[in-house]
């Protein structure tokens, strides 16, 4: 390292050495060469509600998230497009006692995710756009993401597949725009498109969660919606094993084969490789989930007063962005919202 004052010039023919401090002087100047850009417009906030319940109930593991009434999600989805957020993604909690084996609570079209798109849709009109999770898990007393098989301890894909059908078609009924099927069951992106179409659904899109991971940290989320897997089971014969990382790749490509119109990487921040492999690969938009635990875990250090939570989340979800991913579905899509404007 030469240590010359910076008034010298730069040796002819040098490499200028000097370019990285002329062109990180004044925040102006960063602003005009930087690589990434994060905007309102990429965000989506995931909103959970919750049926038959009187007020909003606060979730102890994800400080600052509820599970709503219908009510306060109207309320909470009228003031994320004052805020400009483009994008809500709906989870439904049934009555606790309308939980059963197959999760029939989750595919009424009278139940709990339809009544909560057309809220959202009387909140905001088409000035955002509504997502919902057509997954099951909510809905089984179980808590596994399909129906299980003769043994009880094994999700039968096969059987599956028409109930991701039939939740679909009601949430595409009661007017959601997109619907995302988490339950990684083979042929699930298939099946919905089939069963969509053939309803008169053509125009509904499909976020495919295409390559998502038997994570840990989706502990707070499974608080959030009051979900135990039964037997202290997992996910992992039906989610991505976490050290497997070209297989986020297939996964995309075999979801894209089948019809997806968006795919989605999910966790987000521990995942940043399969973003970037995923964003190399296709030309689609891209989702990543900035799930549950990566939420918890800043406002956990945060409410210690160990970092700057606004800070550190606006890092992180500025660095899913630069690996990658087009939109970032993140539990601080508000706070970064009031941020950004
Ligand atoms: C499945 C589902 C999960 C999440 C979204 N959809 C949990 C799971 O797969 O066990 C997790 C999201 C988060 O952690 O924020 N319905």
């Amino acid at each position: 390292m030469t240590t010359s004052p910076p008034t010298a010039p730069d040796p002819p023919g040098a490499f200028p050495a000097r370019r990285m401090r002329r062109l990180r002087r004044t925040p102006a100047m960063r602003r005009l060469v930087a690589e990434t850009r994060l905007s309102v417009d990429d965000l989506v906030a995931p909103l959970f509600v919750a049926d038959g319940i009187a007020a909003p109930r606060p979730i102890s593991s994800l400080p600052g998230v509820v599970q709503h009434t219908l009510d306060s999600l109207g309320d909470e989805v009228a003031r994320l497009v004052r805020l400009g957020v483009p994008g809500v993604l709906l989870f439904g909690l049934p009555r606790p006692g309308d939980k059963d084996a197959t999760g029939s609570a989750g595919t009424d079209p009278a139940g709990i995710v339809p009544r909560a798109v057309a809220v959202a849709r009387q909140a905001a009109g088409d000035h955002v756009v509504v997502m919902t999770d057509c997954c099951l898990d909510e809905f089984t007393d179980h808590g596994h993401c399909g129906v299980l098989d003769a043994t009880g301890r094994d999700v039968d894909n096969d059987a599956t597949l028409p109930l991701y059908v039939a939740a679909a078609r009601a949430h595409a009924a009661a007017g959601a725009d997109v619907v995302a099927p988490s339950g990684m069951m083979d042929g699930q992106v298939a099946a919905i498109r089939a069963g969509l179409d053939e309803a008169g659904f053509a125009s509904t899109a499909i976020l495919a969660y295409a390559a998502k991971y038997a994570s840990a940290l989706y502990g707070p989320f499974r608080d959030a919606v009051d979900v135990t897997i039964a037997g202290g089971g997992d996910r992992c014969g039906y989610q991505q094993d976490p050290r497997n990382r070209r297989e986020g790749v297939v996964e995309v490509t075999l979801d894209l084969t089948e019809g997806a119109d968006m795919v989605m990487v999910k966790p987000a921040l521990s995942y940043l490789d399969v973003v970037a492999d995923v964003r190399a690969a296709v030309d689609v938009p891209l989702a990543a989930y900035h799930v549950s635990g990566e939420y918890a875990m800043v406002k956990a250090a945060a409410e210690r007063g160990w970092l700057d939570g606004t800070a550190v989340a606006l890092e992180h979800v500025t660095a899913i962005r630069r690996a990658g991913a087009d939109m970032v579905i993140t539990y601080f899509a508000a706070e970064l919202a009031e941020r950004l404007s």
